[in-house]
């Protein structure tokens, strides 16, 4: 069920304040290691990678990249879809990965292995959110916002079919199903 009011799970500026701290990390690990490429994944990470590429201080470029993996609400539909590919070249570049969560990791180990058969200099990862719990495939996460439990969250780009996109926290829902 959506809902107009979602109980908060994280704060407005718990987010900020995470953002900000991953935004300096980020930005003293690549310094020196330009070009930078943050793939943003469409359309959960919108909201995260907007406030997250603007808080670095160093030179990077964006792309996007859409798949699909959950048909109706949270109902899984099993294998990833690539729906649309990054449009720049990649190649010899470091690529940054930019997720709003993993939960069974199936789309995120997906998205390493069609970004390596680019070629790029290094792929490395990030997500806002994790739920541990729910791993079925082992991937690396390399920037990490908050490690939640195995609920369904929404808010801040993520949504629970199509609804709360655009609430400025994360919040939970309880589908009913
Ligand atoms: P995975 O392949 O199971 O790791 O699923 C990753 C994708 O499922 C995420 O990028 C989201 O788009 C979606 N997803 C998983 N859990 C949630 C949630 O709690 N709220 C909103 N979207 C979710
Ligand atoms: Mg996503």
């Amino acid at each position: 069920m959506s809902s107009d009011n979602p109980e908060v799970l994280i704060s407005e500026a718990d987010i900020r304040r995470r953002v900000d701290e991953l935004a300096a990390q980020i930005s003293a690990d690549y310094a020196g290691k330009e070009p930078l490429v943050l793939i943003g994944v469409l359309k959960g990470s919108f909201i995260f990678l907007a406030d997250l590429s603007r808080r670095l201080n160093i030179p990077r470029t964006i792309e996007f990249i859409a798949v699909s993996s959950y048909e109706q609400g949270s109902v899984q539909s099993g294998a990833v879809r690539l729906v649309m590919d990054v449009r720049g070249n990649i190649e010899d570049k470091h690529v940054l990965i930019v997720e709003d969560i993993v939960d069974t990791g199936h789309t995120l180990h997906y998205l390493i292995g069609m970004l390596r058969s680019h070629r790029p200099a290094s792929v490395r990862t990030c997500a806002l959110l994790h739920k541990a719990e729910r791993a079925e495939v082992d991937v690396h996460i390399d920037y990490v916002g908050f490690n939640i439990a195995d609920e369904w969250v929404v808010g801040y780009g993520l949504d629970y079919a199509e609804q709360n996109r655009t609430l400025p926290y994360i919040g939970v829902v309880h589908p009913e199903n």
